[in-house]
Formats: structure tokens, C-alpha cells, sequence
């Protein structure tokens, strides 16, 4: 039987980024059975143009990653109360060609502040609305003061956000699994 895959996407690129720190401990929980990818390369993405009609290698490998994915799992910081920009570009790639499309998906941002980068998960879920992918009430979640709950090497220390996490990880998969029904 095919494995379930999952593509990971951190809307940071900082090699220390705490977000995808938090994608990593996500893989960790999962079971190993499980293929679950964090996805590499959003900052080598032309500017979105809907003019632009040849194929970009790193474009052509993001959509055919979402494509072959069962599920999605985003984590991001905000920038500027939004999405960062190279998150944003590479969503807006995949518009007109539908990746994203009946695509379960669950939605995380993390913060040091105590938002918790909840405007930019409120826009982030409005353009999922318009890529019409499939979430629920349980598909999303803000983190608030997330230095005091990572340590300096990556690992959550907060248990209540272990929990919290598991059961985005449990609701995506149950998600995948009423898809496939
Ligand atoms: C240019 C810039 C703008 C930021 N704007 C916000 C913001 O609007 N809201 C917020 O919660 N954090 C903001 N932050 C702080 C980020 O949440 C913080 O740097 C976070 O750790 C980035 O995530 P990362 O650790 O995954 O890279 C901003 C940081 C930068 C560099």
C-alpha cells in the first residue's frame, strides 16, 4: 500500500527559523510510516507573473510536490501584519494551474509576539479559501510567544503545544483519510 505523504512548507527561510523547527517536531511525531517531507527552495522562485508562461524548474517541482501530496502542513511567521512575500509568491504560482485544489491542509503561524502571527493566518486561510482546499475549524492554529516554548536548538520544550500539535497532525490525517473514502 502507497505510504501517506505529507509536504511541509515553512513560510521562513532563516536557517534557525523557529517555524520550521515546528514542522520538524511535526515530522517527528508522525508515524513512520508516514513520508513526510519538509519542502526546500521557496526562495528560488521567479516573481509570480501570470504572463509567464515556460516552465521554472523550481516552480514545476513545487507543483508536482502538492500534486503528489496526500496533505500539506504550512508554518509561518508574520511579516508586516501579512504573509511573508515568498510564501505568498509561491501560493500565487499555483492559481491558475490548481495544486492546492481539494488538497487537505492544516494551517500554523508562530510567533515571539503574543498574536501569534494571527492576521497573517487569517489571510493565509483566506487564500486557501481560494484555492479551494479542504480544512476545518481544527486545521488551524496561531502560536503565540513561541521563544519561550522552543529551545535554542529547536525542541519544544511546551507540552500543551506538543499536544496541540498532535492533534493538527491527527486532524489532517483524518482529513487525507475521508478523501480517500
Ligand atoms: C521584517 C519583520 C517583520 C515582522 N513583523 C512581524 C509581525 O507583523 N507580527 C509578528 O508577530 N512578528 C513579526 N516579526 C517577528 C517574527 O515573528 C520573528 O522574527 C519570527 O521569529 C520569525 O519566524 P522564524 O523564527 O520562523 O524565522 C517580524 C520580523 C521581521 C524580521
Amino acid at each position: 500500500m502507497k505510504s501517506i505523504q505529507i509536504l511541509a512548507i515553512s513560510g521562513s527561510l532563516r536557517r534557525t527559523s523557529t517555524n520550521t523547527h515546528i514542522l520538524k517536531a511535526i515530522g517527528e511525531m508522525a508515524d513512520k510510516s508516514i513520508d513526510f517531507q519538509i519542502f526546500e527552495g521557496l526562495d528560488t522562485f521567479p516573481h509570480f507573473n501570470p504572463e509567464v508562461a515556460e516552465d521554472n524548474e523550481s516552480v514545476s517541482r513545487f507543483r508536482t510536490k502538492i500534486k503528489e501530496a496526500d496533505g500539506i502542513i504550512i508554518c509561518t511567521p508574520e511579516y508586516a501584519f501579512g504573509v511573508p512575500g515568498v510564501l505568498k509568491n509561491a501560493l500565487d504560482w499555483t492559481v491558475s494551474t490548481g495544486e492546492f485544489n481539494k488538497k487537505p491542509v492544516a494551517v500554523i503561524s508562530a510567533s515571539p509576539l503574543n498574536t501569534g502571527g494571527d492576521k497573517a493566518l487569517a489571510s493565509l486561510l483566506l487564500t486557501f479559501t481560494a484555492l479551494g482546499t479542504v480544512k476545518n475549524e481544527k486545521s488551524y492554529l496561531s502560536i503565540p510567544n513561541i521563544k519561550q516554548k522552543i529551545s535554542q536548538e529547536g525542541k519544544l520544550t511546551d507540552h500543551a503545544l506538543q499536544n496541540q500539535l498532535k492533534l493538527i497532525l491527527s486532524n489532517l490525517l483524518e482529513q487525507i483519510s475521508q478523501k480517500s473514502d
